[in-house]
C-alpha cells in the first residue's frame, strides 16, 4: 500500500483534505491525523471492524485500549455512563478542559465496541482541540478511536513525516498539520465519584487539576490501569539513562555517546547533542522531547544520556515520558 500524505498547513488546502480524510473513514479506513498532543491513528469508534484496523497497523497488543475523541462535549453522554456521584466533577472537568489534552476514563456504554475498550468496563474519551482534527470529527459526525500513531511501543510522532517512518506503507493517507503543540500525549485522569486519579502525566498539570478537584497521581508500583503505564513505552531503541546534571557525566571513550540536555546547548564530548530548551521553558521542552529522541535515536549511538527536567507541572509528563525510555532494555 502507498502512504499519501496531504497537506493541511495552509488554509486553503485544508477543505480538500479534510474531504479525503472523512471519505476513508466513512469506508471504515484508518487515518492518520495532526492532534494537538501528538498524531493520531483515527477509525470510527462505534465500528469494530474498522478499530481493529487500528490494531493491526500498528501492532498494537489487543489488551491495550484506545482512545475514543468525541466531535463535542454533548457526545459524552452517548458513549460514557457518568455515575450521579461524578456528574459535578465531569462538567467542571469539561468545561474547563475541553477541547485540549485531557482524557477521561468512565464507565462504558454498551454502544462502545469491546474491541476499542479491549473488553474493560470503562472508555477514555477526549476532545481535540486542534483544528484539522475537529474539522474531520465534526464532519464525520461520530467518534473516532485514535490511539498515537506509532508502532506499539515507540516513541509518538509529532509530525506528518514520523507517522510516516512509523507506519509507511500501511495506511492509505497521512494529513499533514504540522509539529504539534505539546509534542506530548493527553493527560488521563480516571474519575470516581469526586476524585481524580492521573493515570498518565500530561499537558495537565497536576496542578491544573488541583484547580478542580482532590487529584491522586497513580503511583509506578499499583496495579496497571492505562498499559501506557507500562514501564518500556515511548522508547527509542538506543539504550537511554537519565542523569541529573550532564556536565558532571564524563563519556567513555568507546561508547558513542549522545546527549538530551535541558537548557545547556554548549556541552562538549558528545557524538550529537540536542537541548530541549535553551530558555529553559518546559512547554517548548515537551514540544522538542520526541522529535529529538527520534533524531538521537537515528544518529548510531551506542547510549543516549538524558538530562532530568525539573518534575513539576509540564515536567512532570516529560519525567514521566523519559522514565520509561529509561526502563527500556
Ligand atoms: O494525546 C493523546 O492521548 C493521543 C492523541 C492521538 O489523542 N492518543 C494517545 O493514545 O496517546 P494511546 O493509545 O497511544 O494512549 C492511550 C492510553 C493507553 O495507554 C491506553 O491504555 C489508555 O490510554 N486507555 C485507553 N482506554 C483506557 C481505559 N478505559 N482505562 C484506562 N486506560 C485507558
Ligand atoms: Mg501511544
Amino acid at each position: 500500500m502507498t502512504t499519501r500524505i496531504l497537506s493541511a498547513l495552509l488554509p486553503q488546502d485544508q477543505p480538500a483534505a479534510v474531504a479525503e480524510a472523512v471519505k476513508l473513514l466513512q469506508e471504515g479506513a484508518v487515518v492518520a491525523l495532526p492532534t494537538e498532543t501528538v498524531y493520531g491513528l483515527a477509525a470510527d469508534a462505534l465500528n469494530a471492524e474498522a478499530a481493529l484496523k487500528i490494531f493491526e497497523a500498528k501492532e498494537r497488543p489487543r489488551f491495550d485500549p484506545l482512545i475514543v475523541h468525541l466531535p463535542s462535549d454533548d457526545w459524552l453522554s452517548r458513549v460514557a455512563n457518568v455515575p450521579e456521584g461524578s456528574r459535578e466533577m465531569v462538567q467542571r472537568l469539561t468545561e474547563r478542559f475541553w477541547p485540549g489534552p485531557l482524557t477521561l476514563v468512565l464507565p462504558r456504554r454498551e454502544e462502545v465496541p469491546d474491541v476499542v475498550t479491549a473488553g474493560l468496563e470503562t472508555v477514555a474519551v477526549r476532545v481535540s482541540a486542534h483544528p484539522v482534527f475537529r474539522e474531520v470529527v465534526r464532519t464525520f459526525g461520530k467518534p473516532l478511536a485514535a490511539p498515537s500513531a506509532n508502532r506499539f511501543g515507540n516513541v509518538s510522532p509529532t509530525t506528518a513525516e514520523h507517522v510516516r517512518a512509523e507506519l509507511g506503507g500501511r495506511i492509505e493517507l497521512i494529513i499533514d498539520g504540522g509539529a504539534t503543540t505539546h509534542g506530548v500525549e493527553s493527560t488521563i485522569v480516571s474519575v470516581a465519584g469526586e476524585r481524580l486519579s492521573v493515570l498518565r502525566p500530561g499537558p495537565i498539570a497536576v496542578e491544573d487539576l488541583s484547580e478542580v478537584g482532590k487529584v491522586e497521581v497513580a503511583s509506578s508500583g499499583a496495579k496497571i490501569q492505562a498499559p501506557g503505564q507500562l514501564p518500556s513505552h515511548y522508547a527509542p531503541r538506543t539504550p537511554l539513562v537519565l542523569t541529573r546534571d550532564l556536565r558532571s557525566f564524563s563519556v567513555q571513550r568507546d561508547v558513542r555517546t549522545g546527549a538530551l540536555s535541558w537548557t545547556d546547548d554548549k556541552l562538549r564530548g558528545f557524538w550529537s547533542l540536542r537541548t530541549l530548551s535553551p530558555a529553559g521553558d518546559l512547554r517548548e521542552a515537551a514540544a522538542n522531547l520526541f522529535r529529538y529522541l527520534r533524531e538521537l535515536d537515528a544518529a548510531g549511538l551506542d547510549l543516549i544520556i538524558a538530562e532530568e527536567v525539573p518534575d513539576e507541572g509540564l515536567g512532570a509528563a516529560i519525567m514521566d515520558r523519559l522514565r520509561r525510555a529509561a526502563a527500556k532494555r
